[in-house]
């Protein structure tokens, strides 16, 4: 019997509603399969956590949470207790930097019964590998003088290592898919950071030869990523421009509610995180409202981290046999609860010809 020991963190808002709803799936796909077994420990590290103690997690968290597998985390958040900068650097981007977890994997793909906001949205199935590390999320800044002299700065940071680190990524994850790598850049307007990463992509792409690659601007391609979002297999995006690229492709897919995501350390070093692409959604919390889909999504992402891609298909095929059957939540135009789809799709499991 394998057994994974996963550290939950639902962190605040909906993370604490959808997260036990993928920890039951999780539950269910390994009843179903008969020889593995997951151990969930839950940590209450949120805002709330912070009101009482000061801290979005204690000091030893990083030490509590690395003998784990991995890390399931659901959103993090309350702007109306802590201020996210706080909130979110004390806990979920404190996680993904010092775990090394340098790659953000983003999923975005057509699913039956699904409306897509676009009229034709064809069979996309796209991912964009974010560098999660540095670029535009960096701590090299500061602010000085006051009122109106007052100077923010802050700069973004490239380094050759992290920049052909998350292409190098794309283009192996390209490799096993379409063999198409897309850069988004902005040389045309960003003169140091971008001509720079437009170099080193054109550097390692040299060493991948059977991948095709085209480099667009960030503006057209955000607009592309609605034009014609089926033209696309892997892109390769920078932290800000990836962060943004992947909340167009949760609106594309029909909501920001089912997209998934996974942080991963590629050293092995330390536990990858996953977490789905949307945030503790503080205007309908408690009201089961919220899709779990997102939640559940990234846990098959999960699976396939722990080289059960067959679970993970497995899972994301029950998925999309439960929105094939119009049983979806609010934002996606159904009236179905949080608990609804996600009983929908343990059933699913259980009534699957096999694994
Ligand atoms: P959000 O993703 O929380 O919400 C945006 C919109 O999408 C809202 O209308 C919300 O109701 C809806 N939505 C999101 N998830 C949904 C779901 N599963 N089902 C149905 N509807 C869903 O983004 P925001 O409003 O910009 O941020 C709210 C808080 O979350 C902020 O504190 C923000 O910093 C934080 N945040 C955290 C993460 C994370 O932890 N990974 C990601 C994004 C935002
Ligand atoms: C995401 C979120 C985070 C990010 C925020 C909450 C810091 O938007 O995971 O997409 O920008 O990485
Ligand atoms: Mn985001």
């Amino acid at each position: 019997m394998k057994q994974f020991e996963v550290a939950s963190i639902p962190g605040d808002g909906i993370g604490i509603e959808v997260v036990p709803q993928a920890e039951r799936v999780l539950k269910a796909v390994a009843d179903v399969h008969g020889g593995l077994a997951f151990q969930f420990h839950s940590f209450p590290w949120s805002c709330q956590y912070y009101i009482e103690h000061g801290v979005m997690m204690p000091e030893n968290g990083l030490e509590q949470l690395k003998p784990f597998d991995a890390i399931f985390l659901g959103a993090v958040g309350d702007p109306n207790l802590v201020p996210d900068h706080i909130s979110l650097w004390g806990l979920l981007i404190q996680i993904r930097r010092e775990f090394e977890q340098v790659i953000n994997m983003r999923p975005a793909k057509r699913l039956d019964g699904i409306q897509s906001p676009l009229q034709n949205p064809k069979d996309f199935d796209l991912v964009v590998i974010r560098e999660n590390s540095e670029g535009e999320y960096s701590t090299v800044g500061g602010r000085i003088h006051s009122k109106e002299d007052e100077v923010a700065i802050q700069n973004a940071v490239f380094t050759r290592r992290g920049t052909e680190r998350v292409m190098r990524y794309a283009f192996e994850v390209a490799a096993k898919r379409k063999c198409f790598v897309t850069s988004a850049t902005k040389s045309n307007g960003i003169v140091h950071s971008m001509p720079f990463w437009d170099q080193v992509f054109k550097e390692v792409s040299e060493g991948y030869p059977a991948i095709k690659t085209e480099s667009q601007h960030i503006d057209a391609l955000a607009a592309f990523l609605v034009t014609k979002p089926a033209s696309f297999d892997v892109i390769v995006a920078s932290n800000l421009f990836g962060d943004i690229l992947t909340d167009i492709g949760a609106a594309i897919m029909g909501s920001i509610g089912i997209a998934p995501a996974a942080n991963i350390n590629v050293n092995g070093k330390y536990p990858s995180m996953f977490e789905p692409v949307h945030g503790s959604a503080p205007d309908i919390v408690g009201k089961g409202l919220a899709n779990p889909i997102g939640q559940i999504w990234t846990a098959k992402m999960m699976l396939d981290h722990f080289g059960e891609e067959e679970l993970g298909s497995f899972l994301l095929d029950a998925i999309e046999r439960v929105t094939r059957k119009g049983i979806v939540t609010a934002d996606l135009g159904g009236a179905h609860s949080t608990d609804e789809v996600t009983t929908a799709i343990i059933d699913e499991l259980y009534n699957a010809p096999s694994v």
